[in-house]
């Protein structure tokens, strides 16, 4: 019988032979052989990535591993991750345990929120077009929800709108769309072709473009998780442990104060989320774009997560976007997709926010260990070849 909450601390998973990794994977969420019969072939046949993509001429595969150790909310999961970069998992995994001593990750997603854009050309009157949208606000809207009658069935739909001003005589509305369990590009994709020549006709206007946009920053994750000093020496020695807490605080600050550094350091957090965004059928390069664009906000390049000591402890804090579905697109086509949606058990996309943005800083939290330590040569790749006891 499979646990409805598995046990994600599997102590010595890593030295079982491939074979009995999957037999306890399988006891631990309940997946048949023919589930496990799934991954051999990458989770999907020749003939569904035909179904999928033009003119298909196979599959290409990635190596599929489980993050362990991971507490979200206080409930254990089993990660799912799709990437080809040795030690990416083991580095997670064992940034996790730390993280599990302090209590695990502390994660919060907004609602499914897109925001999709129409822009406007050639407007005479910006100040006027932008008052005369507002006030067609409660009509443009109910017209938005008219285009997706079933997102409304499902509690979803359009919920607000803005309107922004361009230079040369453009304005740009944004309008935000509930998708519940969706991503929703093709949602939102839909609702600014509806709407699109209305505003153009209120704004005295030429329609340009209508698309979705991927700063989907009304749809962050917030992860915050701590590691006692003693978690993070591997002889439990405290005083060792907040003098590498130290170091890793100052290279948060590196990264906070140099671009340079700021790129790096984000790429080892996509190298956490990514390889989950991959293998539950998610839309990684719209992450991607995402998480940059986020970093950029402000008109400078920053880390998408920093740390500090406070008291006896390590902190980290993330926030990014995460626009993830737990329906529809790949995972319509995708079996391999959907089983790994199910071993990692997220009932709702907001759920799977959150344990994305949490793999994301112990990704984040393994590398700058490494670096503050011995070094990413010795550190990060002794933990791919010996594949650490602790883990
Ligand atoms: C390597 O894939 C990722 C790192 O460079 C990230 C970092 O420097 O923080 C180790």
């Amino acid at each position: 019988m499979s646990d409805p909450h598995p046990n994600s601390r599997l102590p010595g998973f890593y030295r079982l032979p491939l074979e009995e990794r999957q037999a306890e994977l399988a006891r631990q969420v309940g997946l048949s052989s023919e589930d496990l019969a799934l991954f051999a072939s990458g989770g999907i046949t020749a003939t569904g990535a035909d179904r999928m993509i033009e003119n298909a001429i196979g599959i290409y595969a990635l190596p599929l591993g489980l993050g362990l150790n991971f507490v979200v909310n206080g409930v254990d999961r089993l990660i799912p991750m799709a990437v080809e970069e040795p030690s990416v998992i083991a580095a997670a995994s064992n940034a996790a345990r730390m993280v599990r001593e302090g209590g695990g990750f502390a994660a919060d997603a907004d609602e499914s929120i897109m925001t999709t854009q129409v822009e406007l050309r050639e407007v005479a009157d910006p100040v006027a077009a932008s008052a005369a949208i507002t006030t067609a606000r409660a009509e443009i809207l109910a017209s938005a929800d008219q285009a997706l009658p079933r997102l409304r069935e499902r509690g979803g739909g359009c919920r607000d709108l803005e309107v922004r001003t361009l230079p040369d005589q453009r304005l740009v509305v944004h309008i935000y769309v509930d998708c519940r369990e969706a991503m929703g590009a093709n949602m939102v994709n839909t609702v600014a072709e509806a709407v699109a020549g209305r505003l153009a006709e209120l704004a005295s206007a030429r329609t340009g473009l209508r698309i979705l946009s991927n700063l989907s920053d009304r749809r962050l994750v917030r992860v915050s998780g701590r590691v006692p000093f003693s978690a993070l020496s591997a002889d439990k020695s405290a005083e060792r442990g907040a003098a590498l807490a130290r170091e890793i605080e100052a290279a948060s600050r590196f990264s906070e104060d140099d671009i340079y550094r700021a790129a790096t350091h984000n790429k080892g957090i996509m190298n956490g989320v990514d390889p989950v965004v991959i293998a539950t059928g998610n839309d990684w390069r719209g992450i991607e774009a995402g998480a940059h664009a986020y970093a950029a906000r402000d008109g400078r390049y920053r880390p998408l997560a920093t740390w500090r000591v406070e008291g006896a402890f390590l902190v980290g804090r993330l926030a990014m976007p995460m626009a993830v579905g737990t329906v529809g697109g790949t995972l319509q086509v995708h079996p391999g997709a959907r089983l790994a949606l199910r071993i990692l058990g997220a009932s709702s996309a907001r759920e799977l926010a959150e344990v994305i943005g949490s793999v994301g800083l112990a990704q984040n939290l393994a590398a700058l260990k490494a670096l503050a330590g011995e070094g990413i040569q010795r550190g990060h790749m002794a933990l791919h070849r010996l594949a650490v006891s602790e883990r």
